[in-house]
């Protein structure tokens, strides 16, 4: 009853580990998805990390009973706060719900799912390009999806006349996804200005901000500045979805920690879309998992713990900032053709190279460079060794 089903292609961004694990070659390069490499190249588990897991388990008292379908209660209350702010008044008039979710993506979904069951307007506008996982996640929770105008490849930065134009046509009421910073794939986010710009004719329109926030304190080392767009428009009294991840700011990648904030215009709205979000997560997968929220919660409720994240945070950031330098300044010394500012302009995680499918494939090919096609590639993946390697890679495929 199965032989008629065809074989699906990987997933352009997850599938890029797949062929980089089947390659035997010792000089090859994953700068695919976005996870963060020491300067050795490993994958990093924070200190702060350690030491919470090391607290969780010795305290015998702690037991691995189910948690609530909204999940750990500390956590969710800790989590809306980190993203609006300890002093927030929606968080502090009790008209924030918050739901434990499986990191970003179960986030996304969740919210996705309740919109399509119980808000008026069905149609979402996504940024073009966006992650590749969005229009999927979005399409399957029952939403149309729609692009905005985004990135403008002559000049490798923002569209923003593009911008507002395509959202100041969006019908009124219109969902529409925003990066809350470190834009992925593109690494170019708005100017705090052009947050402003964007968030007046929202609001004029009535258009729902659903936030995906996957790389707070990544874009600028600071996680207030990092939340600064979701702050504004939670500020002006008005309504929003937020998704929260933990992936890459604690490193907990594997462990799918994230939430799922709805900011209301009042505590009984917000308890009655709790109740509502309940009715979507247990049919789905019941409650959240328990250890990696525990950890979250462990850090973020004490004081010293904090700030050692915070510490930490920081130095994943800076090195990331400290790698885009070093790749512009191995191109520049190739005398490699092309302006190549962009690499130390865009923020976050990623660089958005303007190289082409065919260059990457070149790239992969004779240098065992693994990358997604868009010209995409992970400045956390980098390090000091590898920097001249891309360069090469980078040189001869622009060259060739
Ligand atoms: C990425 O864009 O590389 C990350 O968000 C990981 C993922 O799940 O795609």
């Amino acid at each position: 009853v199965f032989a008629h089903i065809d074989r699906a292609p990987e997933d352009p961004i997850l599938g890029v580990t797949v062929a980089y694990n089947k390659d035997p070659s010792p000089i090859k390069l994953n700068l695919g998805v976005g996870a963060y490499r020491t300067e050795e190249g490993k994958p990093l588990v924070l200190n702060v990390v350690r030491q919470a897991e090391q607290q969780l388990v010795n305290d015998r008292s702690r037991v691995k009973e189910y948690l609530p379908i909204v999940g750990l209660a500390d956590f969710n209350k800790l989590s809306a706060k980190l993203i609006l702010g300890a002093d927030s008044p929606a968080v502090q008039e009790n008209r924030v719900t918050t739901v434990q979710c499986l990191s970003g993506t179960g986030s996304l979904r969740v919210g996705g799912e309740f919109l399509a069951r119980h808000y008026h307007q069905l149609t979402i506008y996504i940024p073009l390009p966006t992650w590749g996982n969005h229009p999927k996640v979005f399409t399957l929770a029952g939403l149309s999806v729609k692009t905005y105008r985004y990135y403008d490849p002559a000049t490798r930065g923002l569209n923003f006349q593009g911008l507002l134009e395509d959202l100041g046509s969006a019908p009124s009421g219109a969902i529409v996804l925003l990066h809350a910073c470190a834009h992925n794939p593109t690494g170019v986010d708005p100017t705090i200005q052009q947050w402003e710009q964007i968030r007046q004719l929202m609001r004029s329109k009535s258009l729902l901000p659903f936030f995906d926030s996957a790389y707070q304190g990544f874009a600028s080392g600071s996680l207030d500045a990092d939340a600064q767009p979701v702050r504004m428009f939670v500020a002006d009294g008005g309504e929003c979805l937020v998704a929260q991840s933990y992936a890459k700011n604690m490193g907990l990648y594997g462990e799918r920690v994230g939430a799922l904030s709805i900011v209301c215009k009042t505590a009984d709205v917000a308890s009655r879309v709790e109740s509502q979000l309940k009715l979507v997560i247990r049919p789905m997968y019941s409650n959240p998992p328990i250890h990696g929220a525990s950890i979250v919660a462990t850090i973020l409720k004490d004081r010293d713990m904090y700030n050692e994240w915070t510490i930490e945070l920081k130095e994943m950031a800076d090195r990331i900032i400290s790698m885009r330098q070093k790749l512009f300044d191995a191109l520049r010394a190739r005398g490699t053709p092309g302006d190549w500012s962009h690499i130390i302009k865009q923020i976050g995680m990623f660089t958005f190279t303007g190289l082409n499918s065919e260059q990457v494939a070149f790239m992969t090919r004779e240098y065992h460079i693994y990358m997604t096609s868009d010209g995409r590639i992970s400045m956390a993946g980098l390090s000091s060794k590898t920097v001249p390697h891309l360069a090469d890679a980078i040189h001869a495929a622009v060259t060739r």
